[in-house]
């Protein structure tokens, strides 16, 4: 269903959004590649071509989500690629490993510039182009920290959270006009994600944790994603830990839910 539809993916030099790279690649779709390292984009523009997708239908346009006159850039190059945009993921994203009391204001602002700033920077770009099609498909991934508070992700959990609130609201407003709106609840996925996160001084973490080191295989992340936006999802939880059940706990036992993750290391 994807054949032939122009989708923008940020973040995807490297774990989920690359490997939705892959999916869309093998769906025949054209793709539009952004994220900050060049090099890497050039990497999975060549594994898309490996896959069978044209060299001519991906896009590598590389871009940091924080500068806003990159996006504004990036999005008439993004629409002028193949004359129209299907869908716009908004991927790109730093997570966080810091108690609060150790966690610095500037740390705190630079989570919210890439995980929140970022993706509303970028939405208002493409949302005219799609409004002015009459369809689109505008994604974001949000988190399972989008709905439950956890330990060293205060700023994490803020941004996430954010990001549901504002695209929910976003999908009230467009529902009439032939745009949908699809967030993606991710548990642990074994990516790179640890290994950027941000400690309170805004250095990197450096490592990857045990959570994430036990999380879903990415590739099979990226397969459940599909299989939610071919059936035009709005919410799309992913993922196979315990933290996939918190979100029901968390749903009807508020108090229980709470209690749980007091207890968490
Ligand atoms: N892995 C998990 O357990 C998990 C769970 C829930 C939600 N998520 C969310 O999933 C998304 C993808 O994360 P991931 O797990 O795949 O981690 P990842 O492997 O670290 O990928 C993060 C991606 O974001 C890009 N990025 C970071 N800062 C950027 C910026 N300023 N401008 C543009 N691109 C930027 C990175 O590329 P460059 O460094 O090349 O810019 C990279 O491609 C994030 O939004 C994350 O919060 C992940």
């Amino acid at each position: 269903m994807f054949k032939g539809q122009t989708i923008w993916i940020t973040g995807a030099s490297s774990g989920i959004g690359e490997a939705l790279a892959y999916e869309f690649a093998e769906a025949g779709a054209s793709l539009v590649l952004s994220a900050r390292r060049q090099a890497e984009l050039e990497r999975v523009k060549a594994a898309c071509v490996g896959k069978g997708l044209p060299g001519a239908d991906v896009l590598v346009l590389p871009l940091d989500v924080t500068d806003e006159a990159q996006v504004t850039a990036a999005a008439k190059a993004a629409k002028d690629f193949r004359g129209h945009i299907d869908m716009l993921i908004n991927n790109a994203g730093i997570s966080q490993r810091s108690l609060c009391v150790d966690t610095d204001m500037a740390t705190y602002r630079r989570l919210f510039e890439v995980d929140v700033f970022g993706q509303i920077a970028l939405t208002k770009s493409v949302l005219p182009v799609m409004l002015e099609q009459g369809r689109g498909h505008m994604v974001v991934t949000a988190s399972v920290a989008g709905k439950i508070g956890v330990r060293q992700r205060t700023g994490y959990c803020a941004a996430k959270h954010a990001m549901m609130g504002f695209f929910d609201a976003l999908r009230a407003e467009v529902a009439n006009q032939g745009v949908k709106v699809t967030t993606i609840t991710p548990g642990f996925i074994r990516t790179n994600i640890a290994t950027h996160a941000l400690k309170g001084d805004g250095s990197e973490f450096g490592k990857v944790d045990k959570n994430i080191a036990g999380g879903m295989d990415v590739s099979k992340c990226a397969k459940a994603i599909m299989r939610g936006l071919e059936k035009g999802k709005k919410e799309i939880p992913v993922g196979e830990g315990a933290e996939m059940k918190a979100l029901w706990v968390k749903r009807f036992f508020p108090n229980t839910l709470f209690r749980m993750v007091e207890k968490m290391g």
